[in-house]
């Protein structure tokens, strides 16, 4: 029973090493004839349309990152435990982006990066992170662990998410009855949401029009998007941007990947683009568990970090 790395268009050479170094009598396989019975495992990203679909004996697709979308969308998916990657490597490197990014807004790290570039000395007013509220867009592992981590730092934290939540220490808002509240609360708006159907452009002028005019930055919102770029309207954002309804944002995840060389948002000053690199997966570190819960599945246990098929995450 072989498991198949179904990764097209990136080189799976990483992810196949580390499969046969933790489970050698496991036979590895980039490319598998449709309909092969002996495909028992896909390990994938962006697969193409009916290839899953086509292997008999398929029981269980691994996502190789925390985000499913880019599986959901084969409509011809079969009806098959679908696992998403939960790892505290991943977490880890995302808070470290969420921590960054947040720090160098707040700490007018753009501001100053243009006033060196032209020799200006100018110091900016600057309050202190307990006067300002980082709002999270998506509180689960990925939101809960930045919240956390920003709390640590001192900035007051609020939660939006889609079903009513309690955390310890965070102001908790859920649905479309808790975003307008939320929205009010928030200086800098951090986004890990997943891509799906109700998530789709949600960060658009509406969502913008109802968020705070001025924070004690003394601007608006600072917007910062590790989720997914299906999320995010940008002409709207750069409306945003143009209008004052936003000071300043970091996109790391963009309606079009790579980011096209024309795209406005390259070249706006006020906003710092990343290559879709803000928790990268490492395939050392998330290939163990993977190989543990295969054993535990064939074991007769229970899959963990399932994706809920009706919800899209
Ligand atoms: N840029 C990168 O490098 C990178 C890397 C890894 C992941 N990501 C993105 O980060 C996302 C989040 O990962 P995760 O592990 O934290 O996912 P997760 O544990 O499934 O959490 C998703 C959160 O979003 C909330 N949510 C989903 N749909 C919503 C809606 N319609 N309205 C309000 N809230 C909604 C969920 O609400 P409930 O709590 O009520 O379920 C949950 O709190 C991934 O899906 C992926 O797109 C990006």
């Amino acid at each position: 029973m072989s498991i198949l790395v179904a990764m097209p268009g990136y080189d799976p050479s990483r992810w196949v090493d580390a499969l046969r170094r933790g489970a050698p009598e496991r036979p590895v396989a980039t490319q598998a004839a449709r309909g092969d019975p002996s495909i028992r495992y896909a390990v994938a990203w962006k697969q193409p349309e009916g290839l899953l679909a086509s292997f008999p004996n398929l029981s269980a697709v691994f996502s190789l990152g925390a985000g499913v979308d880019h599986i959901l969308r084969d409509p011809t998916l079969p009806d098959v435990p679908v696992v998403r990657v939960v790892a505290d490597d991943l977490t880890e490197r995302m808070s470290e982006y969420v921590a960054w990014r947040v720090l160098d807004h707040f700490r007018r790290g753009m501001t100053y990066r243009r006033q060196q570039a032209r020799a200006i000395w100018n110091e900016r007013p600057q309050p202190v992170a307990r006067d300002v509220t980082v709002g999270i867009m998506g509180l689960g592992v990925l939101g809960q662990d930045a919240a956390r981590k920003l709390s640590a730092l001192g900035f007051r934290i609020a939660g939006w998410s889609r079903t009513a939540k309690e955390v310890a220490g965070i102001a908790t808002f859920a649905g479309d009855d808790g975003l307008g509240p939320f929205l009010a609360e928030t200086d800098v708006l951090v986004v890990l949401l997943p891509a799906t159907a109700e998530t789709r452009g949600i960060l658009s002028s509406a969502l913008f029009a109802r968020c705070k005019r001025r924070t004690p930055l003394g601007e608006a919102p600072v917007l910062v998007n590790a989720g997914r770029g299906s999320l995010q309207r940008e002409a709207d954002i750069l409306r945003a941007l143009d209008e004052g309804r936003l000071s300043e944002a970091s996109l790391d995840v963009f309606e079009e990947e790579p980011l096209p060389a024309s795209s406005a948002l390259w070249r706006h000053p006020r906003v710092f683009v990343t290559p879709h690199a803000a928790a990268v997966s490492e395939p050392e570190a998330l290939v163990p568990p993977m190989l543990r819960q295969m054993d535990a599945f064939e074991r007769g246990e229970p899959l963990r970090h399932l994706v809920d098929r009706e919800a899209g995450y």
